[in-house]
């Protein structure tokens, strides 16, 4: 479907949990979400009935976010469910890898065929740090377990944090040299969870291009990333700058979280509820969001927050 802005809308990023076994501190507070009640949730039957709409209105392809996707307990057939989704043509998850040397072979098989991996230092004090709780053995051990299991293309997302991972730019980016991965570097997002962050955290993009200026520029996909790739590397370097430079005039996708809202656009807080309705209900509520899509979000910077209404775990990113 067109939107009001003439821009298609081929993408939904589906949220199935607002669970984490991890606590970043971008995204979601210490102690974690204060847990709704099951009865607030979708069902699998209704996420895969909010899939086939979708589909029917033209999205092609699901990313499947959190939270932290693998942590939902029927993971496997909802994944299988939405790649059996007549008209969706590409499954691809975003996850923290910690579960995938368990997971990264049965998703595989479920149908999923693109994973993105969160890491965002490669020190193991600063991974249990930023993570709050996490053990970046576990997750180097899953990004090894995505490259064994025949995946199209294994990415990883590095949120830019200055003062904290600025000066592991180059060792992050060697990691494509060594492996066939794709490495995108983010700025920074000020959500409600980012707002402890200083000034001084909030870093553009450019900063990589100034520390790596053997970069080559790549040709461009339709994603979000700008990419460039340093000499003779097997994986490319994307950067995604939605604070310094924003996509909003080419934005392809909506948004539907574990609750059962659709979010037209991440950084405002209208949403269309679908939970309970019946497959019409939610085709009118998606044709409805996709019309209200805004034609960009407002400024973000440490000083003015993003309007999401919520964490980055109950969004999906
Ligand atoms: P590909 O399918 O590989 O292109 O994935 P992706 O980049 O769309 O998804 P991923 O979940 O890996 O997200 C990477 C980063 O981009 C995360 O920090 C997201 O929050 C951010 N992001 C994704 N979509 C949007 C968007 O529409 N607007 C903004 N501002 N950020 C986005
Ligand atoms: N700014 C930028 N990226 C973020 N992510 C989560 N919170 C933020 C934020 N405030 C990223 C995660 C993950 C993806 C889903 O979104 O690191 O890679
Ligand atoms: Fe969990 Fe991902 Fe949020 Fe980290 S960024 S707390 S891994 S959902």
């Amino acid at each position: 479907m067109i939107d009001a802005y003439g821009r298609k809308i081929t993408y939904l990023r589906l949220s199935v949990t607002e669970l984490c076994n991890l606590r970043c501190r971008y995204c979601m507070p210490e102690d974690g979400v204060c847990k709704k009640r099951h009865e607030d949730m979708l069902t699998q039957e209704e996420m895969l009935a909010a899939v086939k709409a979708a589909a029917e209105l033209g999205i092609t392809k699901v990313r499947v976010t959190g939270g932290e996707p693998l942590v939902k307990r029927d993971i496997l057939s909802i994944c299988r469910g939405v790649a059996r989704t007549e008209g969706i043509e590409e499954v691809c998850i975003t996850t923290n890898g910690t579960l995938l040397p368990e997971l990264a072979r049965p998703l595989r098989e479920a149908g999923v065929s693109r994973v993105n991996i969160s890491l965002d230092t490669l020190d193991a004090q600063k991974y249990a740090y930023i993570t709050r709780r996490g053990s970046l053995e576990e997750a180097l051990r899953g990004i090894d377990a995505a490259l064994n299991a025949g995946y199209d293309k294994v990415k990883i997302n590095t949120v830019l944090i200055g003062g904290f991972n600025d000066d592991e730019i180059p060792a992050l980016a060697e990691l494509t040299r060594k492996y066939p991965v794709d490495l995108r570097f983010i700025e920074l997002m000020p959500m409600v969870d980012s707002k402890d962050f200083g000034p001084e955290a909030f870093i553009p993009c450019d900063l990589v291009r100034r520390k790596l200026p053997e970069l080559e520029t790549e040709p461009q996909d339709n994603g979000v990333a700008r990419l460039y790739r340093l000499p003779g590397a097997q994986g490319r370097i994307g950067l995604i700058s939605p604070v310094s430079s924003h996509f909003c005039g080419t934005c392809n996708r909506i948004r539907l979280t574990a609750d059962g809202k659709i979010k037209p656009c991440l950084h405002s807080d209208q949403e269309f509820p679908i939970k309970g309705l019946d497959y019409q209900g939610m085709l009118e509520q998606m044709r409805a969001a996709i019309l209200a899509k805004p034609a960009c979000h407002g400024e973000l910077s440490a000083q003015s927050l993003s309007h999401a209404g919520r964490s980055m775990n109950q969004i999906g990113g």
